[in-house]
């Protein structure tokens, strides 16, 4: 199955496609995850996209589309793939378009996450990643069970550089620019379905099973 997940900063994308991609066992493919590590590293393209990211803005299309373009031709995506936080831009959705012709495949659902503002900024403002596998938590609605600490790979849990209250609102004014107009783009593509993202993690996540058609 090929999915994308949509939504605003916060909205729960990362924390959905993980639990697709153990349900699925098709991979979940995060730009924002691909540029922190490459940050990380400090390759050319991190240093590149890493003042971007600190303010919140958008990494060029030109660069996000080539690590895709790149990506979906791995062995592990010929069964599916489950994007999140791409695309972001309507350029961004046109060339996944043309992406997928090229390999002779298409979108199955884009699901796209709703959430209200205010909901956003109090789950960004208490996320905790783990600095090794990238699991997400919330200190008070998702937390480890020891804190601090990554249930999966027992590793240190870190706050994201761009978590912070004024980056969370430049996000989401950069979110309703550019990131919005997808909801009319894949509206009228016929294959945009809409979750309320408010509520247990584990109802939000039975919603999309049932879009999807997969049982729980
Ligand atoms: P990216 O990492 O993609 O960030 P984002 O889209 O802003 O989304 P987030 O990761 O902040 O939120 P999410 O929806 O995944 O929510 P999560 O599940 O973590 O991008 C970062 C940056 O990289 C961008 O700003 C940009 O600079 C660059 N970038 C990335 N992709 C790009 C692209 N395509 N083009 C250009 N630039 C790009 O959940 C949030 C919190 O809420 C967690 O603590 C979680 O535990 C909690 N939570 C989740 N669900 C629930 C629930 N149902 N109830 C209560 N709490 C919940």
């Amino acid at each position: 199955m090929n999915i994308v997940l949509l939504g605003a900063p916060g909205a729960g994308k990362g924390t959905q496609s993980a639990l697709l991609q153990e349900k699925l066992g098709v991979p979940k493919i995060s730009t924002g995850d691909m540029l922190r590590l490459a940050k990380e590293k400090q390759t050319e393209l991190g240093i590149k996209a890493s003042q971007y990211m600190k303010e919140g803005s958008l990494v060029p299309d030109d660069v996000v589309i080539g690590l895709i373009y790149e990506r979906l031709q791995d062995s592990d995506c010929k069964s599916g793939f489950i994007l999140d936080g791409f695309p972001r831009t309507v350029k961004q959705a046109e060339s996944l378009k043309k992406i997928l012709c090229e390999l002779k495949r298409s979108l199955n659902a884009v699901i796209n996450l709703e959430v209200k503002v205010e909901e956003v900024i109090s789950r960004l403002s208490g996320r905790r990643q783990c600095v090794k596998c990238n699991q997400v938590y919330h200190i008070v609605y998702n937390p480890p069970k020891k804190n601090n600490i990554c249930d999966r790979c027992a590793e240190q849990l870190m706050q994201r550089e761009d978590d912070r209250e004024e980056t969370i609102r430049s996000r989401l004014v950069i979110y309703e620019q550019m990131t919005q107009p997808l909801v009319q783009y894949y509206k009228s593509e016929n294959i945009l379905k809409t979750v309320y993202g408010i509520g247990d993690v584990s109802l939000v996540f039975n919603q999309i099973l049932e879009i999807l058609k997969v049982s729980a």
